[in-house]
């Protein structure tokens, strides 16, 4: 707990990109610290740089319905972004403001420890799985790296702007809780 309790002050304190100069709040994550799935996006919008927790705009409303529809119970997931403030905006983060902003999440990764990270858009694809991917490639697929399974799939604000989305993003959600009760009953058993 001390270590969460430090990481938030660091975070709190942050003025390593100019991101930090325009925040009203910092947006560290939400979700069950011991959770076995992280799901990490892009960064804040305006309702996440207002009320300091991320997706709850509309976004984040579009993907609790999904995580709900799929009997995600909020034990289960963890939620943050790539960048933990708002870029003016919102637009995509620099990549100068996305490394300086990585270590905090990664230290996030090492405290929660999760079997699976789902990846959502192409932001949270670049950083975590690879530079030069294309999303619409790779969505669906599983890539096993360091002892994490990683999910990249939409970000549920392509969903909202491409409604043939949904079924893709839908199917992807779906391995995932398929993977996550297997990782869950080889652990009861
Ligand atoms: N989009 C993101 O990528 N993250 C949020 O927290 C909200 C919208």
């Amino acid at each position: 707990m001390y270590e969460w309790e430090a990481l938030k002050a660091e975070c709190t304190n942050c003025l390593k990109c100019s991101l930090g100069r325009t925040r009203n709040n910092i947006v560290i994550g939400r979700g069950d610290i011991s959770a076995p799935m992280m799901l990490v996006g892009e960064g804040p919008g305006e309702q996440e740089d207002k009320q300091g927790l991320p997706f709850v705009g509309p976004a984040g409303k579009l993907l609790d319905l999904l995580l709900d529809a799929l009997m995600f119970k909020k034990e289960e997931y963890y939620i943050a972004n790539i960048v933990k403030c708002r870029p003016p905006g919102n637009r995509v983060p620099l990549d100068e403001e996305a490394e300086q902003c990585l270590p905090y999440l990664r230290k996030q990764v090492k405290l929660i420890r999760p079997k699976i990270i789902v990846c959502l858009g192409s932001t949270a694809m670049k950083y975590i799985i690879d530079k030069g991917a294309k999303i619409t490639q790779i969505r669906g697929q599983w890539i096993e790296r360091k002892g994490y399974w990683i999910m990249p799939t939409f970000h549920p604000a392509a969903l909202l702007r491409d409604e043939s989305k949904k079924v893709l993003m839908w199917e992807d959600f779906k391995k995932v809780r398929q993977r996550l009760d297997s990782i869950c009953q080889k652990e009861t058993n």
